[in-house]
């Protein structure tokens, strides 16, 4: 059991702005779990890490979140080495142009950026202290703006656009991180939920883009446009870390096309403020992972 020293979890801790972030809070002097798919790559990151970092304390643990005993089989391991979690990152994230289906024949990014965190949380946030310096710090997009939740065919198989269903979900993680506070503020409670993006930064991310956007982004976009995955790590180190921080805001670069920029309060669509979209987002969540979010 791991006793004294802050703990954060950042899922897909090993590559991207979720390796960055687990910089960040190293830095701070968190003890950070790095929540992993491949313990390979965790470990090789993890190694990197600690070249820089020679004193930071580093777990690797595995995680796949678009399989949701896999999240269990986490929750229950963190829980057996640790006794709180002070910060939950649920970073880690999927962009694919073809439609996959997780095991239970859920669209694999529905599944795996949204409710495999959103099972994730429901099993760790009893660990977390009451106080408003713990944190469910959840990972949107600019494409949120680009979608509705389509709770009629939420696998968007009849919908036509490549990316309608990465849009979708990172919608769904934003009003998730909403509906969160919501439901601490009523419970009274002092956790803090709050949301951010990174803008827009070269990551493993595009690895699954139709490769001519990759072309064109890597060519055209990437230098004027895009930052360094460091700097897309800034938002949401403020949304985990910063005093004035509040429940529910929802930060990102202030800069150019708000894909790159000193960090701040990002904008959002009034859609992904509507509370009866957020009502149903969540029990649909409920249902989908079999479990039900008590605070
Ligand atoms: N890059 C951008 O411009 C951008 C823009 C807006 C939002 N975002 C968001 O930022 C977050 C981080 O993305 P990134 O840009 O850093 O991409 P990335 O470099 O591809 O990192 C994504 C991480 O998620 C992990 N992951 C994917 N599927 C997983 C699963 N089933 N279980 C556990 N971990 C899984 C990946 O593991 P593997 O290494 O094993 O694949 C990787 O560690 C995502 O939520 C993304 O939606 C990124």
């Amino acid at each position: 059991m791991s006793k004294g020293k802050k703990v954060a979890i950042v899922t897909g801790a090993n590559s991207g702005v979720g390796f960055e972030v687990t910089k960040g809070l190293l830095k701070n002097n968190f003890h950070v779990v790095m929540a992993c798919r491949s313990i390979e790559k965790a470990n090789k990151a993890k190694e990197q890490i600690l070249n820089d970092l020679p004193s930071s304390k580093l777990t690797v643990m595995a995680i796949d979140l678009s399989d949701f005993e896999s999240v269990k089989t986490f929750a229950q391991a963190f829980k057996s080495k640790f006794q709180h979690l002070d910060i939950l990152v649920n970073n880690a994230g999927i962009l694919f142009n073809k439609l996959q289906k997780n095991s239970a024949n859920i669209e694999m990014q529905f599944a795996t950026n949204h409710l495999g965190h959103f099972l994730l949380t429901s099993l760790l946030i009893e660990r977390m202290p009451d106080s408003k310096d713990s944190r469910v710090v959840s990972l949107s997009s600019l494409a949120h703006k680009k979608s509705e939740i389509f709770f009629d065919d939420i696998n968007c198989e009849s919908q036509t656009k490549w990316d309608a269903p990465y849009a979708q979900s990172k919608l769904a993680c934003l009003i998730f991180a909403d509906e969160l506070q919501r439901k601490l503020q009523v419970a009274g409670k002092k956790i803090i939920s709050v949301s951010a993006h990174p803008g827009g930064t070269d990551s493993g991310l595009f690895e699954n883009m139709p490769s001519i956007f990759v072309s064109i982004l890597r060519y055209t976009f990437v230098p004027i446009f895009l930052h360094s995955t460091e700097n897309a790590a800034k938002p949401i180190l403020m949304a985990a870390l910063d005093n004035g921080v509040k429940g529910g805001e929802y930060f990102g670069p202030t800069g150019l096309f708000e894909m790159k920029g000193p960090a701040g309060i990002a904008k959002r669509t009034k859609y992904s403020q509507r509370e009866d979209v957020a009502a149903r987002l969540w029990k649909i969540s409920e249902e989908l992972t079999g479990s039900a979010f008590k605070i």
